[in-house]
This record gives C-alpha cells, structure tokens and sequence, in this order.
C-alpha cells in the first residue's frame, strides 16, 4: 500500500490536474511533494529538504537541452514523482531516472532512509499512470551503469554524503548536455557537509561555476555546462 487513502481512482483524477494546483493536504496525502505544499523558510538558508519549485524551474529551463532527466536519492519517491508528473503535465518526451539503494547509504552512516522500498515508488508511479520515469535500484556504482550512454539535461543531486555526491559529480557532469543543469540539494547543509566538500572540490579542479538559487528561502547551488566543452 502506498500511501493510505490514494486509490487507483483518485491517481487517474490527479494525473491530470497540474500539480501546482494541488493543494497541500492532498500533497501529503499522496506523499507527493508539490509546489502549494512548500512551507518557506524564514529567512534565506541552505536548510531542509528540496524544494519542488526550484526542481520544477529548472526542468522548464533545461527542456530545450538535449538528453533525459535523472534524480540520484529518490527515498520515497516524493520529488521523483512530482517531475515525472509535471514532465507527463507538459506533454515532455524526455525521461526521468531515479536512483537509489532503498536501503540507505552504505556503511554506518545514521538517518539512513531505509524506510522504503522500490516497490513503494513503482505503485507510485503506477497510480498516476506514469510511463516517463525509469527507477533503477542499487548502489550508484552499480546502478550508473545502466545509463553509461545517455546524455542529461537535468540532474539532481539529492544524496547527502560525500562518497555518493562525488560519485554522481564524476559520471553525470561529463554526460550533461550543453546548457544542462545539476542541481545540489544539500549544499553548504551544516546537517550534511560532506555535499559541499565534494562539489567543492569537483568544481574548483575543474573551474566549473557554481551559482545559487533561491525559492521560497530555501537556498540550494547549481551548476550549467558551458556550451563548446568537450565530453
Ligand atoms: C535525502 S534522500 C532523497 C530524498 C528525495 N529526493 C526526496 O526529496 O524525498 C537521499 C537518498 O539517497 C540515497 N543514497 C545516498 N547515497 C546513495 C548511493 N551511493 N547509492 C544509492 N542510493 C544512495 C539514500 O538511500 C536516500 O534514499
């Protein structure tokens, strides 16, 4: 059972009202995060958890960029579902890939995000009659593979640790398009600061740029792949 309450029937309504109308409650009812169900933060801060809006922004920008979209970290599915949903909304052709152990980080790490599985995020995307999104399970040094010849155009880096976050820098910046777009969601985190110790490092070898955006105060980095650099 995915989410109590969410019924086949109340997917194929839902499917087809743009998930900026949704209101909040039905937001967290189906465990799909929506832009009516974000609680801003007080004051600017690289704070909490992703925010739909900004993912949603920068799928509309990144359309016109050649290759498909890839979330890293998919937990439960709550952001992966709202882009495929939203791309599905605006008739896009492109295709989402999710990637996640379900089983937590490897290692000892704490707050480990095993309160999940694949099986709840495929019912997800089965309720809202989703044929756009991909999930691929396991470790990313495995499960990568599976899109080794695939170009991006948007990636969100939602992963937390260190180790993941450098491993999804090394294979997906080489494989964005041009103009395409990863976005970090736990930079400069004090609950997780192994996020910006990889981007960090990553960009600074490599002078890649990193900008910051902000929406509804929560403060997250990103950075564009220049057009004319070699793959
Ligand atoms: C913050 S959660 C993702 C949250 C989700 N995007 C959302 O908004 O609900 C981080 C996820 O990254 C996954 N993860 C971290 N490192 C990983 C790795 N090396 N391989 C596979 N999954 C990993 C964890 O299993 C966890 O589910």
């Amino acid at each position: 059972m995915v989410q109590r309450g969410l019924s086949k029937a109340i997917g194929t309504i839902l499917r087809h009202v743009p998930i900026s109308m949704w209101p909040a409650l039905v937001s967290r009812r189906t465990g799909v995060l929506t832009p009516r169900a974000i609680v801003p933060l007080a004051s600017p801060a690289a704070l909490g958890g992703a925010n739909v809006r900004i993912l949603l922004d920068f799928l509309d920008q990144t359309q016109a960029v050649q290759g498909a979209v890839a979330e890293c970290g998919v937990w439960r599915g709550q952001t992966l579902i709202a882009m495929a949903l939203y791309l599905k909304q605006r008739s896009s052709p492109k295709t989402l890939w999710g990637f996640d152990s379900f089983a937590g980080f490897e290692g000892t790490t704490p707050h480990n995000f095993r309160d999940t599985s694949l099986q709840l995020v495929e019912q997800k995307a089965a309720i809202f009659g989703l044929t756009n999104v991909n999930i691929v399970p396991g470790y990313f040094r495995d499960s990568l593979k599976t899109v080794e010849n695939q170009s991006f155009s948007f990636v969100h880096i939602d992963c937390d640790i260190y180790d993941s976050y450098l491993e999804c820098l090394n294979f997906f910046y080489p494989r964005l398009g041009p103009k395409g777009v990863m976005l970090f969601d736990e930079y400069d985190d004090p609950d997780w600061p192994g996020a910006k110790r990889a981007v960090d490092g990553f960009c600074h070898a490599r002078g890649i740029l990193l900008e910051s955006v902000v929406g509804d105060n929560y403060k997250k980095a990103f950075a564009t792949r220049p057009e004319g650099t070699a793959t």
